[in-house]
């Protein structure tokens, strides 16, 4: 992930934003790690913030995403 990172840790090629992107791989969800949270900020974005919306993705492609970020969650926990 261009922004997220590869390991979805934040260190991706996003240094320069703040707030810097996510790191998925703490167990912290700053807009809630319910599925449905997730798949509503990967909808709409964080106005104010670099994370652009993802409308554009069919609902499919946005619930892939969802599970897909939500896999890294604890990841970084050793
Ligand atoms: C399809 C690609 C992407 C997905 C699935 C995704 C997913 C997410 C999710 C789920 C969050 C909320 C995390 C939380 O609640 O803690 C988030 C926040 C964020 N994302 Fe993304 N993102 C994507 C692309 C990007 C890109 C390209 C950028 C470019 C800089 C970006 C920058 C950010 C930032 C700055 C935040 C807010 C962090 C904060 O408020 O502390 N994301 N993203």
């Amino acid at each position: 992930m261009l922004c997220h990172g590869e390991h979805g840790d934040g260190k991706g090629m996003a240094k320069q934003v703040s707030p810097l992107p996510s790191d998925f791989t703490d167990l912290e969800w700053k807009y809630g790690g319910r599925l449905e949270e997730i798949f509503r900020i990967i909808s709409s974005g964080v106005p104010g913030t670099m994370m652009p919306p993802w409308g554009l993705l069919s609902e499919t492609e946005r619930w892939a995403l969802v599970y897909y970020v939500k896999a890294f969650s604890g990841k970084g926990i050793r």
